[in-house]
């Protein structure tokens, strides 16, 4: 409702909001009827970028832009949610993200805090079911707790699977599994006939889940940035100039009818992929 005027109906603001509004939503429906809900990826991976420059664009300071950000994520898990995703990774805090400014790190842990606590129970009434990967035990006790009691309230959830990526680097996550093997090994649980690509993945953070099929970057960088590194081997990847806090549903429509344009041939040749396609028909 128009705080100036009572009469919404003859504000000219509201109303060219209102058009807008439902423009956007027109489009947005259309996009998703021209989805092909048999392609879609199982897993899609995020990298939340752009929250500092989009919050600068908007005359405003960074944690203004992180608390933006959140709504794009709700939209998000509920646009994955609703077209039958299975997966969906948020790089959400990454090792290197510890050397912003303290009052920076503070303001997003406690901004993470707030926002699990506030959707916990729309996550569990919607069947997501979250997961964390990352060096846990290096968050707060805080975070910890809330994210320990998020996971188990939707432990029992079978739609999407939310997991979100705090304090993690794959980097990180690649040493960490080494060592972990190097251990089994002198322990003697491990011989090195043993080492399988099947075997290395059981030891990553992500082994209970497939590897994402689509990698999504907002706001105009074109790098991975130390992000799911094995796990994006075979990942198409999406770029869009799109700030995080601006991105919705829609933006994300588009990206998988992108996605649903490209040719998959995991090394093979096209000539085999369409062979192959048409065997299947
Ligand atoms: C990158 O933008 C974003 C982050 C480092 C944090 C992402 C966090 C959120 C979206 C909010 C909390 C998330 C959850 C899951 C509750 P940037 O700050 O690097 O932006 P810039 O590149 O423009 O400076």
């Amino acid at each position: 409702m128009c705080q100036i005027l009572t009469d919404a109906a003859s504000c000219y603001f509201c109303t060219f909001a209102h058009l807008f509004k439902l423009k956007v939503s027109r489009i947005s429906m259309d996009l998703l009827q021209s989805l092909d809900r048999t392609k879609l990826p199982q897993h899609i991976a995020i990298i939340m970028d752009g929250n500092g420059r989009w919050a600068k664009e908007h005359g405003q300071d960074r944690v203004y832009g992180h608390h933006e950000g959140v709504l794009s994520v709700r939209d998000i898990v509920n646009g994955c949610a609703e077209i039958g995703i299975g997966y969906l990774t948020l790089y959400a805090f990454s090792t290197e993200n510890w050397n912003r400014p303290k009052a920076e790190v503070d303001a997003l842990m406690e901004l993470l805090v707030n926002t699990i606590r506030k959707e916990v129970d729309e996550l569990k009434k919607n069947n997501v079911r979250m997961h964390v990967i990352g060096d846990f035990d290096s968050l707060p006790d805080v975070c910890k707790k809330e994210l320990n009691e998020a996971m188990e309230i939707t432990s029992s959830n079978t739609g999407l699977n939310l997991i979100l990526a705090l304090s993690y680097s794959s980097r990180w996550e690649l040493v960490n599994a080494s060592k972990k093997m190097v251990a089994d090994a002198l322990a003697g649980k491990l011989k090195e006939e043993d080492v399988t690509e099947e075997l290395f993945n059981s030891y990553l953070n992500t082994a209970q889940f497939p590897d994402p099929e689509l990698m999504i970057r907002t706001s105009g960088e074109y790098r991975i940035s130390n992000f799911l590194m094995y796990q994006l081997s075979y990942a198409e990847l999406y770029f869009t100039p799109v700030h995080w806090p601006a991105f919705r549903k829609q933006n994300l429509y588009e990206a998988l009818l992108d996605y649903q344009k490209r040719e998959r041939r995991f090394g093979k040749t096209s000539e085999q992929i369409q062979k192959t396609s048409t065997q299947h028909v």
